[in-house]
């Protein structure tokens, strides 16, 4: 078993209500409460945080240290484009991380292109709706479960 931490970046807490075209129509509790039941299937614990302030997400990350969290899932919404914070945060723990988005980013406006986690991120799911955090949630049990990382 393994500790697992999804943290949703700002606006996420508007599932559901928000661009349902772009975003679809399940809320944040519901994605989490499937997150949760998935993650029991597999045998791992899972915690899921979401904040709309950078500050908040920096310091869940620098405290999954702590519990330890083996893996961390990120969906880092607007701050993806933006944040050398997240980005150094996730450096400084090294805990392996997965990022996440429910658009395939590169659909989308230039200014979505860049993501200031890809390069150091273990993989990227975008672009399935919610099922992108289902696909890295099972890509981060077949990580856990090998030592390579099924590499
Ligand atoms: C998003 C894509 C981001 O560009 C946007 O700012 C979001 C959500 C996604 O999941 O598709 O808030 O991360």
């Amino acid at each position: 078993m393994s500790n697992i931490l999804v943290l949703h970046g700002p606006n996420l807490n508007l599932l559901g209500e928000r661009e349902p075209s772009q975003y679809g129509h399940i809320t944040l509790q519901d994605l989490d409460q499937q997150l949760n039941s998935l993650a029991a299937r597999l045998d791992h614990h899972l915690d899921c945080q979401q904040s709309n302030t950078e500050g908040q997400l920096c310091d869940w990350i620098h405290q999954a240290k702590s519990k330890p969290y083996h893996l961390i899932i990120i969906n880092a919404a607007a701050l993806t484009h933006t944040s050398i914070v997240l980005r150094d945060a996730l450096l400084a723990v090294a805990i392996p991380f997965i990022e996440v988005h429910l658009s395939n980013l590169h659909q989308r406006e230039s200014f979505r292109h860049h993501s200031y986690l890809t390069d150091i991120a273990l993989g990227v799911v975008m672009g399935f709706g919610v099922y992108s955090y289902h696909a890295a949630l099972h890509a981060a049990h077949h990580y856990l479960s090998s030592p390579t990382g099924g590499r």
